[in-house]
């Protein structure tokens, strides 16, 4: 299963993706957790204590690395390096685990343009798609707005893309224009999860005003969020409710994306 998860900065991608990762470990699956927000902050969600953290580096700040595997220093334009370097060994190198979820850090490319070629970005859309291509259990891809990462070429590797709605226009605005950036590379399987939702009114106006994505699930408002941040503990520890949320998304998700079983024989 892989799963991507999108939406407006703020609304909460990284703690549906910590919780939803943390939900899959504790159920026994193999799950791999990436970051690839150019601010990296999954590790801290997760409550990856700090010695565990300073073992991770975004690999496109791995500039030896990136020089070694592309033939060219990051940073440089022009000049030659290859478009497809060798990557399969890096989940593995560089991912650090913790309470059986692994996480890989990605970190931000300059991106210049969209269509900007360099060592960097070479490197990270290659590591992108072969992640897609992995067998893991559970692939949880923390986004930021776009969906720029997802060639269409890696469209079919993704069983759900999460988009993450607060119970604003605003946020339902970005969710629709990531629908239409979506639809232009043929992904389909999307679906909305709103985020700090307050009451029965918030869910009603979400599923009124959903920009043609369904409603996948809700996970609700709670003070108690930003008291995990303040202890440095999982909001999986410490909000009841934010995990039982989490959970029936996760139930949800399994019984969406699972081959229907036929009754007709
Ligand atoms: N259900 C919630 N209730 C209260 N606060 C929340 C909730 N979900 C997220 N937050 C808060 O919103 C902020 C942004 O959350 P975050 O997961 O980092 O968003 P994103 O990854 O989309 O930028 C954080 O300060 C977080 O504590
Ligand atoms: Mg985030």
């Amino acid at each position: 299963m892989k799963i991507a998860i999108s939406g407006k900065g703020g609304v909460g991608k990284t703690t549906l993706a910590a919780l939803l990762a943390q939900v899959y470990a504790e159920a026994g699956r193999n799950v791999l957790a990436v970051d690839a927000d150019p601010s990296p902050c999954l590790a801290g969600a997760l409550g990856f204590p700090a010695e565990q953290q300073a073992k991770l580096h975004p690999i496109s700040e791995m500039d030896e690395l990136i020089l070694e595997r592309t033939g060219a220093k990051p940073g440089t334009i022009g000049g030659f390096f290859t478009l497809n370097p060798r990557v399969d060994d890096i989940p593995e190198r560089f991912s650090v685990a913790y309470r059986n979820v692994r996480l890989l850090e990605m970190g931000s490319v300059d991106i210049g343009g969209s269509g900007c070629i360099c060592p960097e970005s070479a490197m990270l859309k290659t590591l992108f798609t072969h992640l897609l291509f992995r067998k893991d259990d559970v692939l949880i891809l923390d986004m930021y707005a776009g969906v720029e990462h997802l060639g269409r070429a890696t469209v079919d590797f993704v069983d759900a893309m999460l988009v993450v709605v607060e119970p604003t226009r605003r946020s339902l605005g970005t969710a629709s224009q990531i629908k239409i950036l979506a639809e232009d590379i043929g992904l389909t399987r999307l679906w909305l999860i709103g985020n700090k939702v307050r009451d029965e009114a918030e869910t009603a106006f979400l599923a009124s005003e959903t920009p043609g994505i369904p409603l996948l699930g809700i996970l609700p408002a709670d003070m108690g969020v930003q008291e995990a941040d303040r202890l440095g503990i999982p909001v999986y520890d410490h909000v009841p409710s934010l995990r039982k949320a989490a959970e029936d998304i996760a139930l949800a998700l399994d019984s969406q994306t699972s081959p229907k079983i036929s009754n007709e024989n």
